[in-house]
């Protein structure tokens, strides 16, 4: 496969082929992307550090939340094709979409696993062959970082090898039709280490190819999160204010957003998950005396796990050590995934206080339940909270309100006249 006879150089005219590719970090983004690729026919090796993770793609036994990409794991083409490994080895083309967390109480971006990774795949590289970072990055990361590190190793870039940025854009929950019809921007260190990048993605891509420079593209994935964050702390605010108003505010957004030119986004009880929460910072880190509005637009977004604990103790100020069902744990509905989730926020902060609370969610690992009715009369709780609107949790929970009136059972949903907000859908 990997013959560096026929490979080109990143400074000769025609573009490597890329038939194996290797995937360093097979989570949530770099999974999906070897799975794409594995049933389109490229030889496919997924490195990741946690054996237990590669040892479960080998023999097919992962859980993924989405039934599409479950069939495509268990496919006789991904079988053949996709093999996964701790440790890197030779390819034509090295994609690296490994964890870029914040560091803790500074919030500045942790890059050390991007660090590990090039420095995982240098031993393998050899020339002509293509370098794409997907992992979410700080403007410069690529200049400053990767490509000394490669240049130290003997490899210039954009003549011995094709350095990238591409950053992913899917939606855990919704990836299987994401990565296929997500329009992709590919930044390059020259316009053709973007063109050559883009080999990885034609395989099975429909969306549209935007090619452009490393820190543009580096700048655009976190413009994208950035506006979302800043539009949903609007959105709360908004909620807070028609709170004071006595006004739902669902229903008012929906009336402005009729304009042609408003599209407020939905309040929430705060924002979780991967992205949101921790990429504006990485702007903050490159230029911190112009994020005043970013900045200000994520705190008021991570003060809402304590503004939602505080209308649900409202709530049940006339109770006395009440019991409480809290449903959900994911950071959004209708995903098991849990990362940075203001509902496990919410609930921690009100075990501070004291409540006694029995804390569930059908998606999640080790939080699952079979029936809701059963759950209920296990748990005989006084009031029952919805903090994630999973479908299936709506569903049951609508069969279910005349049972809850009923037996007498406080049930605090997201939406009108209700003391959550309504859910936002980061
Ligand atoms: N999850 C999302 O929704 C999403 C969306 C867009 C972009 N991103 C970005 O993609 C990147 C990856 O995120 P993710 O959600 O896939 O993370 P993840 O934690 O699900 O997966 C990352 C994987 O990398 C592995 N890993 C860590 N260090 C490694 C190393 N040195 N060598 C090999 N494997 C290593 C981990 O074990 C893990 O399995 C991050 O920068 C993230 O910001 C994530």
């Amino acid at each position: 496969m990997t013959s560096s006879a026929s490979k080109r150089t990143a400074s000769s005219e025609a573009l490597p082929s890329v038939d194996k590719v290797v995937v360093i970090g097979t989570g949530f983004i770099g999974l999906p992307l070897a799975l794409q690729l594995a049933k389109k026919g490229k030889t496919v090796v997924g490195v990741d550090i946690d054996e237990n993770l590669v040892k479960a793609i080998n023999d097919q036994s992962l859980n993924l939340d989405e039934a599409e990409l479950q069939a495509l794991l268990e496919s006789d083409e991904v079988e053949e094709n996709l093999v996964a490994r701790t440790s890197a080895e030779e390819g034509d083309a090295f994609v690296i979409s490994v964890p870029t967390p914040l560091t803790q109480p500074q919030k500045s971006p942790d890059l050390s696993a991007v660090e590990a990774a090039v420095e995982s795949i240098i031993p393998h590289l050899t020339a002509g062959d293509v370098v794409n970072i997907e992992s979410t990055i700080p403007p410069l990361t690529c200049d400053d970082i990767v490509a000394p590190m490669l240049s130290d190793a003997g490899f210039e870039p954009g003549e011995d090898v094709f350095l990238a940025h591409s950053p992913e854009r899917i939606l855990p929950g919704n990836v299987f039709e994401e990565i296929v019809h997500n329009d992709r921007v590919i930044g390059g260190y020259s316009e053709r280490c973007s063109r050559a990048a883009a080999q990885l993605y034609e395989p099975f891509l429909e969306g549209d190819v935007y090619h452009t420079d490393l820190v543009s593209a580096e700048l655009c994935k976190l413009m994208e999160n950035t506006y979302r964050d800043v539009n949903i702390a609007l959105a709360n605010e908004f909620a807070l204010i028609g709170g004071e108003l006595g006004i739902d505010i669902t229903d008012v957004i929906g009336l402005a957003n009729n304009h042609p030119r408003v599209d407020i986004l939905r309040p929430g009880i705060g924002v979780g998950g991967h992205c949101l929460p921790i990429d504006p910072w990485f702007l903050n880190e490159v230029d911190p005396e112009h994020t005043n509005l970013i900045t200000t637009a994520r705190r008021i977004n991570d003060m809402m796990p304590e503004v939602t604990a505080r209308r649900i103790r409202h709530a049940l100020s006339a109770y006395d050590s009440p019991h409480i069902l809290a449903l959900g744990a994911a950071y959004k509905p209708d995903t098991q995934d849990q990362r940075e989730s203001p509902a496990s926020d919410i609930v921690a902060e009100l075990q501070l206080d004291g409540y006694d609370i029995g804390h569930r969610d059908r998606h999640v690992d080790g939080m699952e339940y079979d029936d809701l009715r059963t759950l209920v009369d296990e748990l005989d709780p006084d009031a029952l909270v919805q903090l994630v609107c999973h479908s299936e949790t709506n569903e049951e929970l609508v069969a279910l309100s005349d049972e809850l009136e009923r037996d007498d059972v406080l049930v605090l949903r997201p939406g009108a006249g209700n003391p959550l907000h309504p859910e936002s859908n980061v």
